[in-house]
């Protein structure tokens, strides 16, 4: 009887330690748990080095380990990346600061000092108009006229023009357009137009790249500096005397001066374009910096995120475009309304003599001479219609 007693009691005393047991591992794996889960509200794991309270100061109880939620959320709002296991790394960036700062900018200044070129720049061409007039021929126009541009020529122009201004448009509708246009046309319309405006913009990019190759290959060989755009910049081109223009060969300096524009600004804006096209793919900015820190010992951020890359594609397409925009309304205006006779070189290709004689008098001699040496060459002058 007492050894039953005594058996039963033992079982008891088993049983108590068993649940007791089960207690502390419930007990200890639910701390084990517990900062897991509080670090684990997102997939994203951050780096523990980087996160580390700047203090050193430990959170009471040590539930974060060294980490408190404020260093922690400090961390991520600063842009510190995580590792996250699915293949687009970038999400391992939870909050990327710079997106803000790359948003009031362009949202900001960036919209506002554009907005100020393109209207000084009216100003400055309409005041051009209003003193100078429009610049005659001088001895009027002739019997005769010579050929300026053969049709490959003018197809190469028109390609990169028409393609320009279409980029121009479209791309002022994605950074003005819904202050704009939006109140005028509706939501409807002005999204059916800025989705039409970004296919346009997107394929038509390749128009202008490949007329920026014709216009560079058919005209660099014309537009290399040399002596006479000495005199003709000493001489202010002639812009402001009706009777005298200074001597100039196929492109006088100030063509050639838009010609390097538009190349140089043409490449660039295609470069960052094609950026902004195929996205996350580019390192043009730090490798840049990288040099320009190289050769100026400056300290430009080298090391960045492609994230980064594009916003800073961005800022610099829009900036280039409104430049680009700036100096083609100036070229637009020179070579339609503010100049007599120069359309006529991109229209029919046929330009007057006299018009000619004034504004390239070395190209036309240069031409004669070469027709008088072939009486059947296309460039000798014909008579006027
Ligand atoms: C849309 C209106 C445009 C008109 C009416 C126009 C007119 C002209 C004319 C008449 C010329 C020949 C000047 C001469 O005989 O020497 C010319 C040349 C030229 N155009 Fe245009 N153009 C326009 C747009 C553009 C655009 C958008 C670009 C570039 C993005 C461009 C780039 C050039 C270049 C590089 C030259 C040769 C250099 C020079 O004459 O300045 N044009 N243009």
């Amino acid at each position: 009887m007492n050894g039953k007693m005594n058996g039963n009691r033992m079982m008891t005393g088993a049983r108590a330690l068993w649940s007791a047991a089960a207690l502390l591992c419930l007990l200890l794996a639910f701390v084990a748990i517990l900062p897991g889960q509080a670090s684990a509200q997102s997939s994203v794991r951050l780096d523990p080095v980087q996160t580390q309270s700047p203090t050193g100061g430990a959170v009471p109880g040590d539930v974060l380990g060294v980490t408190s939620d404020a260093d922690y959320w400090r961390a991520v709002r600063g842009g510190v990346n995580g590792n996250v296991s699915i293949p687009d790394k970038k999400a391992g960036t939870l909050i990327q600061s710079e997106g803000e700062a790359w948003r009031s900018l362009r949202n900001g200044p960036l919209s506002l000092y554009a907005s100020w070129a393109m209207l000084a720049t009216i100003v400055l061409l309409a005041l051009f108009y209003a003193i100078r007039g429009r610049v005659r021929i001088g001895a009027g126009p002739s019997t005769q006229t010579i050929t300026r541009f053969k049709a490959m020529e003018r197809f190469g122009h028109w390609m990169l023009a028409i393609s320009f201004v279409v980029l121009g448009l479209t791309g002022l509708n994605v950074l003005y357009g819904r202050y704009v246009l939006k109140p005028l046309i509706g939501d409807g319309a002005f999204a059916f137009i800025t989705q039409m405006g970004k296919y346009l913009h997107n394929y038509l990019a390749f128009a202008f790249m490949a007329g920026l190759l014709m216009v560079f290959v058919m005209w660099v060989k014309h537009n290399l500096p040399d002596r006479t755009d000495v005199k003709w910049v000493l001489q202010g081109g002639g812009l402001f005397s009706s009777k005298y223009h200074p001597p100039a060969k196929k492109f006088n300096a100030g063509q050639k001066v838009i010609f390097w524009l538009v190349i140089v600004g043409g490449v660039s804006l295609s470069v960052s374009g094609w950026a902004l096209m195929f996205p996350f793919t580019t390192h043009f900015f730090a490798g840049t910096f990288g040099k320009i820190n190289m050769i100026f010992g400056t300290e430009l951020p080298a090391a960045l995120s492609v994230l980064q890359e594009q916003q800073l594609n961005s800022l610099w397409h829009s900036i280039m475009a409104i430049f680009m925009v700036c100096v083609i309304m100036a070229h637009i205006y020179i070579g339609s309304i503010g100049m007599e006779g120069a359309f006529d070189a991109m229209g029919t290709g046929e330009v007057d003599l006299n018009w000619a004689k004034e504004h390239h008098s070395i190209w036309v001699d240069e031409e004669q001479s070469k027709t008088q040496k072939a009486p059947s060459g296309g460039a000798s002058p014909q008579p006027a219609e």
